[in-house]
């Protein structure tokens, strides 16, 4: 029988390492994770392009960059996830290597790459060779701290970028936007912690809806990273595989599989945001009638006026909903033996 929600006893034996005391702190870590970039200097101005390079948990600071950034910064913000990096790379491009562990070899291999071209450099990461990296050649570097799984350490992967970013002309709203996101954050994490009762709390109610079912996460226009990020936490945290995909782009693809059938139990989550644009509102309307023919939708709206809060206030409701599904089914959240696995056996491969 699956642990109740509501009983007090099932987060000690459900998560031993207490990913929960993490994910509760999120609103206190964004507001406090400014002062990493605090006497950090780029040099050379706004720059023409900027690269992300990360993976995974890493990978995810720089897609919610790209959104905030979409339709305000001067510059286009691409993030990679892989070895290589794109042609158009060049001196001016400030490149942001990404690494919680500093030891992700993806991120290490292109960010050498990008080194060789000639890109400026900026390191986030809590230490590993990418830390010695950015030690050793005098790179401005974010310091994370260490302790955290990657995933759980975005607000510290992410903020102090943002506020550099600001620095360099990206025109995201400075203080204010992050005083907001701080405030809405802590009114809805209040609401989603484990001692707030099904009844009040829509992390649990959610993952109550997602349990037994593949999740499928659509965001719609800047909602779309978050869309992928719910669905890596419900693969990291509560070891299910999850689907995500975002609108308008799925409404000239999957909504054909919504229509002709979808034989398995899904369970539909629609991110929405007051900032979509009307017609994508409804496109998500029209898919929302052909989806719920097959399976249970709910939609989550972004809360707060900033983009920041936005984002981030769908972070964690979609955090906490994967944390509670984790410990319905008996996962423990906090580890990722399989992950850690892999990176052992490709570090032994030639
Ligand atoms: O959540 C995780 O542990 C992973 O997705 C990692 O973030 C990923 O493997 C990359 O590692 P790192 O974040 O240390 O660069």
């Amino acid at each position: 029988m699956s642990p109740h929600l509501d009983d007090p006893a099932a987060y000690p034996a459900g998560d031993p390492r207490g990913l929960r005391e993490l994910v509760r702190g999120f609103p206190g870590q964004v507001a406090d994770a400014a002062r990493l970039a605090e006497g950090l200097r780029l040099d050379g101005g706004t720059p023409r392009s900027v690269l992300v390079l990360g993976m995974g948990g890493s990978a995810v600071a720089g897609d919610l960059v790209q959104a905030l950034c979409a339709e305000r910064a001067p510059f286009p913000v691409v993030v990679v996830r892989g070895y290589g990096i794109p042609a158009w790379v060049g001196r001016d491009t400030l490149v942001v290597a990404s690494s919680y562990s500093g030891q992700t070899e993806e991120t290490l291999t292109a960010f050498e790459a990008a080194r060789r071209r000639g890109a400026r450099a900026l390191v986030v990461t809590s230490g590993g060779e990418l830390g010695a990296c950015a030690r050793r050649e005098g790179h401005p570097w974010i310091r994370v701290p260490a302790g955290f799984p990657p995933r759980a350490a975005l607000a510290f992967l992410l903020i102090p970028l943002v506020v550099l970013l600001d620095g360099l002309g990206a025109a995201l709203g400075g203080e204010q936007v992050r005083e907001e996101a701080v405030a809405v954050l802590r009114a809805l994490g209040a609401e989603l912690v484990p001692e707030t009762p099904v009844a009040g709390n829509p992390a649990k109610a959610l993952a109550l809806e997602l349990a037994g079912r593949v999740p499928v996460v659509y965001g719609t226009d800047a909602t779309g990273p978050v869309a992928y990020r719910w669905r890596t936490q419900f693969e990291e945290n509560a070891k299910v595989l999850a689907l995500s995909g975002v609108l308008p782009e799925m409404t000239h693809n999957a909504v054909e599989a919504w229509g002709g059938g979808a034989g398995t139990a899904w369970a539909v989550v629609f991110l929405r945001d007051r900032g979509e644009h009307p017609r994508v509102a409804r496109r998500a309307a029209l898919t929302r009638a052909i989806v719920e023919a097959r399976a249970p939708v709910r939609e989550a709206w972004a809360r707060g006026e900033g983009l920041l809060a936005r984002l981030l206030s769908l972070v964690l409701l979609g955090d906490w909903t994967s944390y509670y599904l984790a410990v319905l089914r008996g996962a423990d959240p906090w580890a990722v033996e399989i992950l850690e696995e892999f990176r052992r056996r490709m570090m032994a491969a030639p």
